[in-house]
């Protein structure tokens, strides 16, 4: 007994050391960019504090501003310090930093491609990188066909003497299904789709994966997660931030493409799914994309019975009076691009038939939460007296993903005392306080995971397309209906959406 128990304990310490990877260079196009900053250094500075990046390791970053190698350094220095908290340990930094290279250049040159493979060759011998390289496109998302062709032309698509090669692809993935269709092809011309790692950060959050741990590492929640026990399930994403800074980007994308086209449908696919028979990319994969070959298409004449697109308007945000959307900066004073959506879908298979899925995501709502909440049917006979239940609610099962990660658990209890009154209490479990372990930054283990060459929480090309599919009616019947509905900052959406789920006899829950 002993003896099992320490080999068990022994494997359990192997499964948990770290994954080392094999040497390499990360590229990151668009490194002047606000997300190299804000994350992906960042990510990759505590990869390497926590020694888990290999000692033969690069960072190239390409932009089209004139820099020198240190220059790139000292801003990313003062960005970590930015954004990142905790201390920057000054060996730490030294090492890493040793690293990072910059190339000034444009990525729509050959030219830059010419100076990019001679880089790499020398990292290759310099710090002994191997021929592997990822290269991140980071960049607008405008130039993304212009960088892979001239990364295929260039013979960087493969990597050096028997190295590899890797494409990662940040959002957003096209702008419908037809711009996505084109992308992957053009990316497909180069790589091969094994080479390909399109970034969705949403997979990368424990919490969000936590949702497969809670499926199927349980025996109790299985039995139960259909359309014979399950009401219906709500999926919100709710940000108490505006659009800051980005009001030119967000005109163009607006919450469905920004949020939900991705994050969102993500979510849905891990809550939905059939249980794969494996956690590798394929089984994993295979079962997110059957669940979005199941939603049923809205139809385009019946998008108002199905999606509610709202915007906020001036309010007040934790004590703090914000402005409206259009009166954000570069954002068209008349617009009515949508800053919340809620939308009800129906998986069409045999586990969830008749099952609604209503999902929001907005910007400027109460305070930010994400969360998947599964509502059972109430018990179908309550022997106790009409009075006396009327604190009772039907049981909902909570996966929160942030903040507070957790799960909690709504079930019907007696209230102490004489008589037979019962309930809703709430069970709660909070991730922070059941691990001592500090749950890694989502892009810590999606770039871990690139460099370890394992897509399993990447998305594949079919993935993209059928999220965009799901959405196409509604973009296109919005785009011929230019009008929103308001909310007010600070509120939980329009009315429009409470009445979505009213009309269902049903009503949205607060976070
Ligand atoms: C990004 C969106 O993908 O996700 C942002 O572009 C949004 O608009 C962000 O704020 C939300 O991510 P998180 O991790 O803060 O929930």
């Amino acid at each position: 007994m002993a003896d099992t128990q320490s080999l068990q304990n022994i494997l359990r310490d192997e499964q948990r050391l770290p994954r080392v990877p094999e040497p390499g260079v990360v590229v990151i196009f668009g490194a002047s960019g606000d997300l190299t900053a804000r994350k992906l250094v960042p990510a990759l500075y505590d990869l390497a504090a926590q020694r888990r990046l290999p000692l033969e390791f690069a960072v190239v970053g390409i932009s089209r501003t004139e820099m020198s190698n240190e220059e790139f350094r000292g801003k990313l220095r003062r960005a970590l310090e930015e954004h990142r908290s905790g201390e920057v340990s000054g060996d730490v930094w030294e090492s890493f930093a040793g690293g990072i290279f910059y190339l000034p250049g444009d990525s729509k040159k050959a030219e830059t491609y010419k100076g990019l493979k001679e880089l790499l060759k020398r990292l290759d011998s310099e710090r002994g990188t191997q021929g592997n390289r990822a290269f991140y496109l980071s960049s607008s998302p405008s130039l993304f066909p212009a960088i892979v062709e001239n990364l295929g032309e260039a013979g960087l698509s493969e990597g050096e003497d028997g190295g590899w090669s890797r494409l990662v692809v940040e959002k957003p993935f096209g702008r419908d299904l037809e711009s996505a269709q084109e992308l992957n092809a053009e990316l497909q011309r180069y790589f091969d789709e094994t080479q390909i790692y399109r970034i969705d950060h949403y997979l990368g959050k424990e919490t969000v994966q936590n949702i497969l741990a809670l499926r199927f590492a349980n025996g109790i929640f299985e039995p139960v997660w259909n359309q014979h026990y399950v009401d219906h399930v709500q999926i919100t994403v709710a940000e108490d931030i505006g659009v800051g800074t980005r009001g030119a980007f967000y005109e163009e994308a607006g919450a469905l493409r920004d949020i939900v086209q991705n994050h969102v449908m993500q979510v849905l696919c891990l809550t939905a799914m059939e249980p794969p028979v494996a956690f590798d990319a394929e089984s994993v994969r295979e079962e997110k994309v059957k669940v979005l070959r199941a939603v049923r298409p809205i139809p385009e004449g019946e998008v108002e019975d199905y999606a509610v697109r709202g915007q906020y308007e001036r309010g007040w945000v934790f004590g703090e009076e914000v402005p409206g959307y259009r009166e954000e900066e570069n954002v068209d004073p008349e617009s009515v691009t949508e800053t919340y959506v809620a939308l009800k879908v129906f998986i069409d298979n045999y586990r969830w038939a008749r099952v609604p899925f209503y999902i929001r995501a907005g910007k400027r709502l109460p305070k930010k939460a994400t969360e998947v909440a599964i509502q059972f049917h109430a018990s179908p006979h309550t022997p106790f007296a009409r009075d006396d239940t009327k604190g009772l609610a039907p049981n909902v099962l909570v996966v929160r993903v942030q903040p507070e990660e957790g799960l909690s658990l709504k079930i019907g209890a007696k209230v102490p005392g004489t008589g037979f009154e019962v309930s809703s209490v709430n069970m709660d479990l909070l991730y922070g306080t059941a691990f001592l372990e500090e749950a890694p930054d989502a892009y810590q283990r999606l770039l871990l995971d690139l460099m370890l060459g394992d897509p399993t929480l990447f998305i594949r090309a079919d993935e993209a397309e059928g999220s965009w599919k799901i959405l196409d009616p509604v973009m296109r019947h919005w785009s011929q209906k230019p009008e929103v509905s308001f909310y007010q900052a600070g509120t939980w959406g329009p009315e429009e959406a409470d009445d979505l789920l009213e009309r269902d006899g049903r009503e949205w829950r607060r976070p």
